[in-house]
């Protein structure tokens, strides 16, 4: 791991959580090069839907390399592209009756948020963009000035304003309906509350700790929005690609955001990000908002393949019973060990165990590791044991991953027992 210590910027991360050198990876196994298996629970943070590897997207990668496919082509027409394009069209868009054209940004989920809210200002020509608590939208500039952690957020950093931030859906608990706040603070001239071009927000907060807004909520924010001429950004970076159970995360609460940031497993594993947006808010001018790597053609390829998940229901269903496999067995965790005061939180497959000692979310996620699983961590003090495993993970190797979780805890609160009785 020298060269690491040596060469890389202090600023790595994940390289700490996880202290190996990994040589290879196929659907939800990491390999390392002492050739040590490891379950993967947090699938590249929600990019890798359909597993390392994913035998069908490899292969047409290397058929499409070999037969000197365009690479690089800016954004340019290609036939990768257009099959995507057509592919996307017919296989998630027309089905759910969404019209929306797409926009492709540089190849980065921070990339589509900055270009959402460069285009709803640019629209509505006004600065203001409403964010919530725990939001988490990427570290560029403008994406930065919506996400919630101050970790991130330093003061020196200038840029993070034009931005008002709002209770997220229970941020203030149950009784307290958080979009009431926001309507009186449109309705009062004196709020405060400069009218905002646009609302951004994940349906579930990911990073932030699993947060899930509910349909009414989101239903009565859409609402809102149309009322005062808001535009509504659902940043489906994470929690899109299926990861709820459905394409969009928002297809539940049947509402229809003016605009869509899509990035991470959108591209089958390979970078890509775009937005999509209601055709009547595409107003820029050609190659007004440009980049070089805007549509990576070998993402293209990759995306195709992925989104023949997309032609039946077999995906979704699969993705909504081995949610309930991991919302059955962490309440069983929960239960079994009540001095975590663990809650359960989550959706689809993305669940989260909430456990609020200081430390000890950590100490589990590293034994974990020790015992061959890959996991991670969310919320603002670390303090959600995260579960992102690939949509496509069979459930006996999800079971095996979530028993490696169930043994950390047995072996930590067992070794915290033994030093406070030592102590005595
Ligand atoms: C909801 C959401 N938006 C935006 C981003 C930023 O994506 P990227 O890290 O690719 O810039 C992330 C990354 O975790 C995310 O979860």
């Amino acid at each position: 791991m020298r060269i690491f210590e040596n060469l890389e910027s202090q600023v790595r991360g994940y390289i700490r959580s996880f202290p190996v050198i990994f040589k290879s990876a196929k659907g939800s196994i990491m390999v390392d090069e002492q050739d040590n298996e490891y379950i993967d629970f947090f699938a590249g943070a929600g990019t890798l839907n359909y597993g390392h590897n994913n035998e069908r997207i490899s292969a047409a990668l290397i058929e499409y390399i070999k037969a000197d496919g365009v690479v690089h082509g800016l954004d340019m027409a290609t036939i990768a592209k257009k099959n995507f394009m057509q592919k996307f069209y017919d296989t998630i868009l027309e089905p759910r009756n969404l019209e929306y054209k797409m926009q492709f940004t540089g190849p980065t989920g921070t990339n589509a948020v900055e270009t959402a809210l460069k285009l709803a200002r640019m629209v509505k020509g006004r600065s203001n963009v409403v964010c919530f608590t725990n939001g988490y939208h990427g570290l560029t500039m403008g994406a930065l000035g919506v996400t919630g952690n101050t970790f991130y957020r330093d003061e020196a950093y200038i840029s993070r304003t034009n931005v008002a931030v709002l209770p997220f859906d229970n941020y203030m608990g149950p009784d307290f309906n958080t979009l009431d706040l926001f309507r009186k603070m449109l309705t009062d001239n004196s709020s405060g509350l400069d009218m905002p071009a646009a609302v951004i927000l994940e349906t579930i907060q990911a990073e932030g700790g699993i947060h899930i807004a509910s349909p009414e909520w989101l239903r009565g924010l859409a609402d809102i929005c149309s009322e005062f001429d808001i535009l509504l950004i659902v940043d489906d970076i994470q929690v899109g690609n299926g990861r709820s159970g459905d394409f969009f995360s928002f297809e539940e609460a049947g509402i229809k955001p003016d605009i869509v940031c899509l990035s991470k497993a959108i591209g089958g594993g390979l970078p890509l990000a775009f937005i999509l947006l209601r055709p009547d808010l595409d107003q820029w001018k050609p190659g007004e908002h440009t980049g070089t790597f805007r549509g990576n053609n070998l993402a293209f390829v990759a995306s195709y393949e992925a989104l023949h998940y997309w032609d039946n229901t077999d995906l979704s269903e699969a993705v909504k019973y081995k949610g309930a496999v991991l919302k059955r067995e962490l309440t069983a965790i929960a239960e079994k060990f009540p001095e975590l005061n663990a809650q359960v939180r989550g959706r689809g497959m993305i669940y989260g165990l909430e456990i609020l000692e200081q430390g000890l979310p950590g100490q589990i996620a590293g034994k974990c590791f020790e015992n061959g699983l890959i996991i991670e961590l969310a919320g603002a003090d670390d303090q959600v044991v995260k579960f992102l495993p690939a949509l496509t993970i069979d459930e006996e190797t999800l079971l095996k991953g979530i028993a490696i979780v169930e043994e950390a805890i047995a072996t930590i609160l067992a070794e915290k027992k033994v030093n406070l009785t030592g102590e005595m």
